[in-house]
């Protein structure tokens, strides 16, 4: 796998609202990559934002890059992965922490301890090999997406059937991960699922979850839920109480793929992660006891649909209000295709306006626009938001077997509609706000502030859909991008780019 400071995950960056954050990175790795800060909006800053092909040339190999830029009005769960490929499911990842005074939850007053949780899908594969097998065997192969993980880990331990083994394997069977937390105390948990492809729920047997953030967002609950479903890219942050039990009780805490996301989990797998959330003291002598607890009494528990948490349910502690009216629209179709290959293989792609990105490290658009230059129309689908004010982003998905985990760089956003099928420019109209996945056949009108000038990715965290074509990128504010400071490190990272054909400096 791909360790950054030897290890997986990668080191904590754990920072205070306001801090300058600076990340030198050395690339030892063999391909370019470019780190991302996820969920971090880079004000001022966009040319840190790490992504190859849009914001940056990647960080050659052997070569090293700077990142610095400084978190403002954010704080919260956030974590940091490369944005190039997909290395990021080799492990080239970590979380990224951000404290600020004013926070509605408080260490010592709302809680007493808190843990960084990494759970997340693994494959036995490397990304390159199921990638190539991705771009040369028909998509359902065991490469395309389709197939379950070969394990589930947390914070980088899991533990794999050493008889499922390949025999050539060297397999060992060691202990399950384990937690350790003390009675009668309050612990937050920051479960964030860095995965490529699988949504997983997670619960933990006879601990309530309080929910009070999703992703940066504080919320008041719901609480005492049964399991929060954390989709790719997402952050749930959840408080339990260990005045239940007592010294050596041991509980199962659960991750298990969500079936919707999937065809089917076959008969015999069942998509189940687990590991040990063991009750301690001071001077206890080290227990192996496996728990004994079962998935605890809950009327929806066999249900594959995972409504345990549902986002409408989430109650925000600040109300953000979407701006009224906005000055720009953009409607964006999400679809599904499958082309041929010169080999007469029908692959899986994937759409946004007929357009799937090729990700290659092509002249980054955040430096095209900075020269002036006009954006190569048939690489990325993008629009243009010309003005300062707020503008409305149209997903339509019409995939009829998939739902997209969409993230949006560099903005957060309002979700001021969603609904079946797909939205026209006539019916247009609004609804409840709701999650940032977007089901089958459904849509859903992200707004945006488009006060800042930069090139904001927008994309399917699904790792094999994203190296499929599946990004967009929104520009915002052209004349002001050719205005903006960018440093002369981040443009010499070009010298050393290697461009495709056909696209020039
Ligand atoms: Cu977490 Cu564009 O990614």
């Amino acid at each position: 796998m791909i360790v950054v400071n030897n290890q997986y995950p990668g080191p904590l960056i754990e920072a205070n609202q306001g801090d300058t954050i600076i990340i030198h990175v050395r690339n030892d790795l063999d391909s370019g990559t470019g780190i991302h800060f996820h969920g971090i909006n880079q004000i001022g800053t966009i040319w840190s934002d790490g992504v190859p092909g849009i914001t940056q040339c990647p960080i050659p190999s052997g070569g090293s890059y700077t990142y610095n830029f400084t978190i403002q009005q954010q704080s919260g769960t956030f974590f940091w992965h490369s944005h190039l490929g997909n290395t990021q499911a080799d492990g080239l990842m970590g979380p990224l922490i951000v404290h600020n005074p004013t926070d509605v939850y408080i260490r010592g007053r709302d809680y007493d301890h808190e843990r960084v949780l990494f759970i997340s899908d693994w494959k036995h594969l490397t990304a390159q090999t199921i990638i190539n097998g991705t771009f040369t065997e028909p998509f359902h192969t065991k490469y395309a997406g389709l197939s379950l993980p070969d394990s589930i880990l947390f914070d980088g331990a899991g533990v794999f059937n050493c008889s499922q083994a390949p025999t050539n394997a060297h397999c060992q069977q060691k202990p399950l991960p384990e937690i350790q937390v003390q009675p009668s105390k309050k612990y937050r948990f920051r479960v964030i699922n860095p995965g490529t492809e699988a949504f997983l729920t997670v619960s933990i047997d006879n601990h309530p979850l309080n929910i009070i953030s999703a992703d940066e967002t504080e919320v008041l609950g719901p609480f005492g839920i049964h399991r929060v479903l954390v989709p790719i890219g997402e952050r749930y942050d959840f408080i339990i109480d260990t005045s239940q039990g007592k010294a050596g009780d041991a509980f199962w805490l659960r991750a298990q793929f969500c079936a919707p996301n999937f065809l089917a989990v076959p008969p015999g797998d069942t998509g189940l992660g687990l590991a040990i959330l063991r009750y301690v003291e001071d001077g206890m002598a080290p227990s192996h006891q496996l728990p004994t607890t079962n998935d605890w009494s809950h009327p929806h528990v066999n249900a594959t649909s995972c409504p345990d948490l549902t986002s409408d349910a989430l109650v925000p502690a600040i109300k953000a209000e979407a701006p009224q009216t906005v000055s720009s629209t953009w409607f964006l179709d999400s679809v599904i295709g499958f082309p041929l290959t010169p080999q007469n293989v029908t692959i899986l792609d994937f759409y946004f306006n007929n357009v799937t990105w090729t990700n290659l490290p092509y002249d980054p658009m955040l430096f095209r626009m900075h020269k002036g230059l006009s954006l190569n129309e048939s690489i990325v689908a993008h629009t243009v938001f010309a003005q300062s004010g707020a503008a409305d982003i149209i997903i339509n998905n019409r995939d009829v077997t998939i739902d997209h985990p969409y993230h949006l760089h560099g903005r957060a956003f309002y979700i001021v509609a969603r609904g079946q099928g797909a939205l026209t420019p006539e019916s247009y109209a609004k609804l409840p706000p709701s999650s940032s996945v977007i089901t089958r056949t459904t849509y859903a009108i992200l707004r945006i502030r488009t006060d800042e000038p930069g090139v904001f990715a927008l994309h399917c965290h699904l790792g094999l859909h994203l190296v499929h074509g599946k990004m967009a990128a929104i520009v915002v504010q052209p004349q002001a991008i050719q205005n903006l400071a960018i440093p002369d490190a981040a443009i010499h990272l070009c010298d050393s780019c290697n461009f495709p054909p056909g696209v020039t400096v």
